[in-house]
């Protein structure tokens, strides 16, 4: 168990990461800061609140300062404004730097030890904002995209198929956005590759639907994004770190020559413990796929321009 986990950002991807991390008593303190007077107050005693009857004894705290988070071992930034119909996740670019680097700083001085999982958006820009500005070693900030989207599309295979969800194995790499590569040579039902199952035209429907999957909920939301799915990709980074388990889960990743790129983050196969990202898995692609990739690298280096040129 942690010590102390951070969430900043109090909203629903906030709040209910902290709600997942309590009641998987993965940390005896979990901080939740935002700058809404009362809302992390509110959430955090409300949280605690059903302690009892849940079963959980992480204590909760709610702060509009970042004094209790001194020291986390994790810090979980999801800070940030979420996308209205119509955005892309790249809408949100210049306000949400603004917001990470902000918080980025205090994490750098109250926190020197954390791991960092980033999950404001546009993610992987938003990974390079926090790297830059902590400092901290690249296997110590890392970002959630990888493990949510490969869970989307594991969820529109398991319904369409009409079996478990558990018997789905997929990965999908690549930036958080339209781009992203889900990897059909790695997608297999128990083991049964894909293509046993459905024809092409099938696949890409299901790939189609991943890569628009965050759109398909503000979509139905109007007023924000998701968060049930998020936060739950959140906790699974989490528990693999407080747990040491090794596990090996998509997560965005700095690159410095993996997969052939360098000076970003993209989402690829990591092994995640007590120390973080401790290593970057480079699997074989297929010719598409690995094309796939590079367009999806291109898209954030494009967006990494567009923050420089903001600066
Ligand atoms: C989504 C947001 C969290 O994919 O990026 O739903």
């Amino acid at each position: 168990m942690l010590s102390k986990i951070t969430v900043v950002g109090a909203g629903h991807v906030g709040a209910t990461t902290a709600q997942r991390l309590a009641e998987a008593s993965l940390a005896r303190e979990v901080v939740m800061v935002d700058i809404v007077e009362g809302i992390p107050q509110g959430k955090a005693l409300d949280l605690y609140e059903s302690a009892p009857v849940v079963g959980f004894d992480t204590r909760l705290i709610g702060s509009n300062n970042y004094d209790e988070s001194a020291d986390s071992d994790v810090v979980v930034i999801t800070a940030g404004i979420p996308r209205k119909p119509g955005m892309s996740r790249d809408d949100l670019l210049a306000t949400n730097a603004g917001i990470v680097r902000s918080v980025s700083e205090e994490v750098r001085s109250r926190c020197p030890n954390a791991i960092v999982i980033v999950v404001s958006n546009p993610l992987d820009a938003m990974c390079y904002v926090a790297k830059e500005t902590t400092g901290f070693d690249t296997s110590r900030v890392c970002g959630m995209a990888g493990i949510l989207d490969t869970a989307r599309y594991r969820s529109f295979i398991a319904e369409r198929l009409d079996v478990s969800v558990e018997d789905i194995q997929a990965l999908v790499l690549g930036g958080h956005g339209d781009t992203m590569v889900p990897l059909v040579s790695y997608t297999t039902i128990s083991g049964i590759p894909l293509s046993q199952f459905l024809g092409r035209a099938d696949v890409d429907a299901l790939i189609e639907r991943t890569r628009d999957g965050g759109a398909e909920i503000v979509r139905h939301l109007k007023k924000g994004s998701a968060y049930y799915a998020p936060s739950a990709a959140v906790a699974q980074m989490v528990e693999a770190i407080a747990l040491d388990k090794k596990r090996i889960l998509p997560c965005a990743a700095w690159l410095d020559g993996e997969y052939g790129f360098s000076g970003i983050y993209l989402g690829v196969p990591c092994k995640l413990g007590r120390r973080g990202v401790e290593e970057i898995l480079e699997v074989d692609l297929t010719e598409e796929e690995r094309s796939a990739l590079q367009v999806s690298a291109g898209h954030v280096k494009e967006t990494l321009e567009r923050l420089s040129s903001l600066n």
